[in-house]
């Protein structure tokens, strides 16, 4: 060993040390304080069940990997007062905050930070409670309820119920995914068409600030309630709960999925024809696309439908037979359930009950970026289209999800998501791989990469858009260097190059509403809305 070489190994280590130490300075503080203030329910890095713990509800495993930091500590709340506590102790510690209630963000962002600043986790799996009114069709619910747990607590509640009815809510159709993340973002569902998405439903909310102060609609006020619903999570602070607009459906409903198999001209005429039909059928139906990579041994291509239709079977299957003869749709395709069994169907679960079950088989490494198509794309242009995703990777795809009804109808400036009138569907792509072929990342990524760069000239532009819940940090990143980065000359202008592809002319609203409430950016993470600098 050179002279130089021992240096340098020394000199690692010191730096090591020196993280450690700091690391461990961090958790001894924020441990003491949680203690002091109450707060019993927390992990620590030395303990053995942390690493279990930090994992529990990582869904992309991408950022479950050894190279991820992690965080000093995780904190779970049993109380809005707990988790008032534990909001102050992560500051008073100098721990940037990381909330997390469902931990389904595409880029990790509710359990990782940008350049290795140290962080606390607090998790709001404790907090999933949900109590519904009936006579007034509303619910409030804990942050940390998954959609299964919601939907589950509704399905009880309209059976016990002599209603002609079910009570329903509008969200995402993924049991796991966290009402936290999903209704900050937005929230589309398989009913969206018809009641608009989760965020358009809220109408009261208790969010906890940067001091660690409740707020409710009144006392926020309209500005931040605006931004709160749509403008993304871990910008504003921490939700503990949203009070919920409850909707009506029949007490039975028609569901169908449909796999239909061909050559490129085949998939690519249904493609083609689906999109004068999905984003143009009565609010009661939505019908989305979903089409895999790679073709079968004899070259032909696979490609699914979702539908679901609030209206008896007879009714929706002579709207789909005469809207979409293509389909070849048959009566025996077709099935009337309830609401909530339809959501468990959706879930791909087997049986209501489990729609309560917050653990989901293991995650899967993932990739995914999101577009919105406001013309419909011509046939020799899906061919193209199809024929690309015939020779991608095993396990890529894209999902179409018709937009129109009820998300047309609604203001662009209504809440913060700003994808309604002239928006026909979304795109969805998606590449996901085992962890046997993590040497392979680079390759799946690279390949999305390249197909969202062909298909730039079939989607909306200036900017092109983007779903802030599909969210993709390619589109660019606020590069924070510590906990609070404080508000920065230049952040604003950084973050307009993404904030305006997810929120389009909301964008200058939300920096209003983020300088009102979090003026000094204790809520960030790679994507926040940074606040306005202070003179
Ligand atoms: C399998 C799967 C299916 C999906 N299906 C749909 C769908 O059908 N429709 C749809 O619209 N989206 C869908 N999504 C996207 C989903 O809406 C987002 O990933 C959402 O952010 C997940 O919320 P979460 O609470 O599970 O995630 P988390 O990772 O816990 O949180 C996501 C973000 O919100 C912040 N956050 C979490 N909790 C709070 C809180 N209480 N207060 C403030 N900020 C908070 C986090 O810090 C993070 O920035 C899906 C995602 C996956 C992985
Ligand atoms: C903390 O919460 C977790 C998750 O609900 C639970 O399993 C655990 O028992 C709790 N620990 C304490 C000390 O309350
Ligand atoms: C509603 O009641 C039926 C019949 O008792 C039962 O099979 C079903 O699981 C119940 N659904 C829910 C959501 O509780
Ligand atoms: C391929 O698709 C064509 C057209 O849909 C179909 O007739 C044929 O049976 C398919 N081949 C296989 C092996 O599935
Ligand atoms: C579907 O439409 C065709 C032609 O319009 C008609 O002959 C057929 O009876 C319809 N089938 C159903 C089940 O409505
Ligand atoms: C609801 O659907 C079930 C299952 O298909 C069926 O048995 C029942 O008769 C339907 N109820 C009504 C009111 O249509
Ligand atoms: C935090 O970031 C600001 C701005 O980049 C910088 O001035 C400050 O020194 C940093 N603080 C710490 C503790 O690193
Ligand atoms: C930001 O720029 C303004 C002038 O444009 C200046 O007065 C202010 O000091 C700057 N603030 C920071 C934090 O650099």
């Amino acid at each position: 060993m050179t002279k130089a070489m021992a240096a340098t190994l020394v000199l690692c280590f010191c730096v090591l040390a020196t993280v450690a130490s700091g690391a461990e300075a961090a958790a001894n503080s924020i441990s003491s304080c949680l203690l002091s203030n109450g707060v019993r329910n927390f992990s620590l890095p030395a303990s053995p069940s942390f690493a279990a713990l930090v994992r529990s509800s990582i869904r992309n495993l991408r950022f479950a990997l050894p190279s991820v930091g992690k965080p000093a500590a995780i904190v779970l709340p049993n109380s809005k007062k707990d988790l008032q506590a534990a909001i102050r102790c992560a500051r008073s510690s100098s721990l940037a905050i990381r909330a997390r209630s469902g931990g389904h963000s595409y880029e990790g962002l509710s359990y990782t930070t940008e350049n290795h600043v140290p962080f606390a986790v607090i998790d709001l799996m404790n907090l999933r409670r949900v109590r519904v009114d009936s006579r007034s069709g509303t619910a409030w619910v804990e942050a940390g309820a998954t959609l299964g747990e919601l939907y589950l607590a509704l399905g009880k509640y309209s059976n016990l119920s002599s209603s002609s009815s079910s009570l329903a809510f509008s969200s995402g159709s993924c049991s796991t995914v966290g009402v936290g993340g999903i209704i900050s973002g937005g929230g589309f569902g398989l009913i969206s068409r018809k009641f608009a998405l989760a965020a358009d439903n809220v109408l009261d909310a208790v969010l906890v600030g940067p001091n660690g102060d409740a707020f409710t609609r009144e006392s926020m006020g309209e500005d931040v309630f605006w931004a709160i619903r749509g403008g993304g999570g871990g910008s504003w602070g921490a939700v503990y709960a949203w009070k919920l607009q409850l909707v009506h459906v029949p007490r039975n409903i028609t569901v169908f999925s449909l796999g239909r198999t061909g050559p490129v001209q085949h998939i690519a005429k249904l493609m083609h024809k689906w999109q004068y039909v999905g984003p143009y059928l009565p609010d009661e139906f939505y019908v989305s696309v979903f089409i895999p990579t790679g073709t079968s041994s004899n070259g032909n291509l696979s490609m699914s439908f979702t539908g679901q239709a609030l209206v008896p079977k007879q009714h929706a299957m002579s709207t789909l037979n005469q809207t979409f003869p293509e389909l070849a749709l048959d009566e025996s395709d077709l099935s009337e359930v309830s609401w909530v069994e339809s959501t468990a169907k959706f879930a791909g679960l087997d049986t209501v009950n489990d729609l309560a079950n917050r653990r989901f088989e293991q995650g899967s490494y993932s990739k995914s970026k999101s577009d919105y198509v406001r013309s419909p794309i011509s046939m020799r242009d899906v061919v193209e289209i199809i024929r690309y995703l015939s020779n991608g990777p095993q396990q890529g795809s894209i999902q179409l999800d018709p937009y129109g009804g009820a998300m047309a109808r609604l203001d662009s400036g209504a809440i913060p998501f700003p994808h309604r009138a002239g928006n026909l569907y979304s795109i969805q792509y998606g590449v996901s791989w085992q962890p046997s072929d993590n040497d392979r990342a680079d390759e799946y990524i690279g390949w999305l990469r390249s197909f969202y760069a062909f298909m730039g000239s079939y989607v909306s532009k200036d900017p092109r858009a983007a779903y802030v819940n599909y969210l993709d940090l390619d589109l660019g990143t606020n590069d924070w260097t510590n906990a609070t980065d404080g508000a920065r000359n230049g952040s604003v202008i950084h973050a307009r190059s993404w904030g305006e592809s997810y929120f389009s002319k909301n964008f200058d609203r939300l920096v209003r509403a983020k300088t009102k409430i979090d003026p000094g950016n204790v809520f960030n993470n790679a994507q926040s809305i940074p606040p306005l600098p202070q003179h």
